[in-house]
């Protein structure tokens, strides 16, 4: 038998309606600032509704407990584009206490939807 290979111990995903979205960012002005870092706030609407999505299926993927902090999870931005996970706090006591090492996260939006898909490895 080979080695063992990575381990999965959870998987989120999330959809966001961007116009939606958008409006309710517009009526609570305070919401970006909560759900948002500020190198976060900088991108447009698809992206931020993106980033939101990433942000609610990383909660799911850790069962989606109580206490979490919005800003103790960032998306990341690579010199390529592709995104990964921060986690501070809130977000990483939980992935600590669930035995998560590696964060995986993957953005879309097309068509007026958003979405993402986070995998956690151990
Ligand atoms: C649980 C939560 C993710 C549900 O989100 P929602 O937008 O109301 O619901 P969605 O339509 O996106 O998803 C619904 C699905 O979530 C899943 N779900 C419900 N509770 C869940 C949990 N504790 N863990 C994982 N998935 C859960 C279910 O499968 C549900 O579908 P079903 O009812 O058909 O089975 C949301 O209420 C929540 O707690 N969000 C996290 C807030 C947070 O912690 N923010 C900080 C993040 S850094």
């Amino acid at each position: 038998m080979g080695a063992a290979g990575p381990v999965i111990v959870g998987v989120g995903i999330d959809v966001v309606d961007v116009e939606r979205f958008g409006a309710t960012l517009d009526r609570t002005p305070r919401l970006r600032e909560r759900l948002f870092t500020p190198a976060e706030r900088t991108r447009q609407l698809a992206s931020l509704a993106a980033r939101f999505a990433a942000k609610e299926a990383l909660a799911k993927a850790l069962g989606a407990p109580s206490g979490l902090q919005w800003q103790d999870a960032e998306v990341m931005t690579a010199a390529d584009g592709r995104p990964w996970l921060a986690v501070r706090g809130t977000v990483a006591e939980r992935c600590t206490a669930q035995g998560v090492a590696t964060l995986h996260v993957s953005l879309s939006h097309d068509a007026g939807i958003a979405s993402a898909v986070v995998v956690l490895e151990a």
